[in-house]
């Protein structure tokens, strides 16, 4: 299927340490590795794994630096006809220490650089795509951008709310899949993903499939037929790099929707290659099983 990312594209600079560092030390890195990221990023460099046509949309600087994003973008076929350059600004950095102990990461980003309007995805030829997946940023054009998906009638779209972000709640009836973190539970004060899940339906205007990543312990889901789910994340035997393994959940879940996967399978399959990704480096071969 062919689908469109519309979000950021980030310079991720990771650093493998020995241990999370102490304030004001200087430690060694054992290793570094400098590659794209950025949740839709992360998000098309899977699906277009699972064997999907990508594209990304959003916004590049003219700095030096987002050479990494570009050649980075077209070494995983991710097509960027729609990403708009932007005169002044930085690429997007994140500096991230990845603890090998427990592939744990902390993350320092950096961010100056104008957001992806309205008026830039309106030029986007819409009917080039089956769905399109937004994270959640920018509010106010993404309105106007699920609208604009909506009033096509047959393209169908994700949003990713991974962040508590002013007024993001208005934007749940317009998507087809709702992918929530933890955090988001979490910070709106759910104990766990189930309650969000079913809290957010409640509300009423809201019949989108939704998904709560819950890290180790799993993932619920709720769709049309009744009480959230919830699904338990296979054991790792050993967590190596967690940076981006909600990016990947969420591919898989927008992969097991594109390919009508029932929700206890999809939630099982999104649950399974979120581990595989946790228990290696980086999104490398998550594509085969
Ligand atoms: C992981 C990630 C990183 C990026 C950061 C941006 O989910 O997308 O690749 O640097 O988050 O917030």
């Amino acid at each position: 299927m062919r689908i469109l990312g519309v979000g950021t594209a980030t310079l991720d600079i990771v650093n493998t340490v020995e241990g999370y560092p102490a304030e004001d030390s200087e430690v060694r890195a054992l290793d570094q590795r400098i590659s794209l990221g950025g949740n839709a990023a992360n998000t098309l460099v899977v699906l277009r794994q699972l064997g999907h046509e990508c594209a990304w949309a959003g916004t590049v600087a003219d700095d030096s630096d987002s050479r990494y994003i570009r050649s980075d973008l077209k070494r995983h076929g991710i097509a960027m006809d729609h990403a708009v350059a932007c005169r002044g600004g930085r690429t997007p950095t994140s500096h991230i220490s990845l603890n090998r102990q427990n592939g744990s990461r902390t993350i320092i980003h950096f961010r100056n650089l104008s957001e992806y309007s309205f008026e830039d995805f309106s030029r986007v030829e819409l009917a080039a795509f089956d769905w399109v997946h937004f994270e959640g940023r920018n509010v106010p054009c993404l309105k106007s951008m699920m609208r604009r998906v909506e009033a096509t009638g047959d393209i169908r779209c994700s949003l990713e709310i991974e962040k508590a972000r002013d007024g993001i709640e208005a934007l749940f009836p317009m998507a087809s899949l709702l992918l929530f973190s933890r955090d988001y539970a979490l910070r709106q004060g759910f104990e766990n993903g189930g309650s969000l899940l079913s809290a957010v339906r409640d509300s009423g205007g809201v019949n989108a499939v939704m998904t709560c990543s819950w890290g180790a312990e799993g993932a619920w889901g709720l769709d049309g037929s009744g009480k959230p789910l919830q699904t338990r994340a296979p054991k790792v035997p050993q967590v190596r790099d967690t940076l981006g393994a909600g990016d990947a959940f969420n591919a898989a879940v927008i992969h097991g929707m594109l390919s009508n996967i029932a929700l206890p399978a999809l939630l099982d399959g999104a649950c399974r290659l979120a581990a595989r990704k946790v228990g290696q480096v980086g999104f490398g071969g998550l594509g085969n099983e």
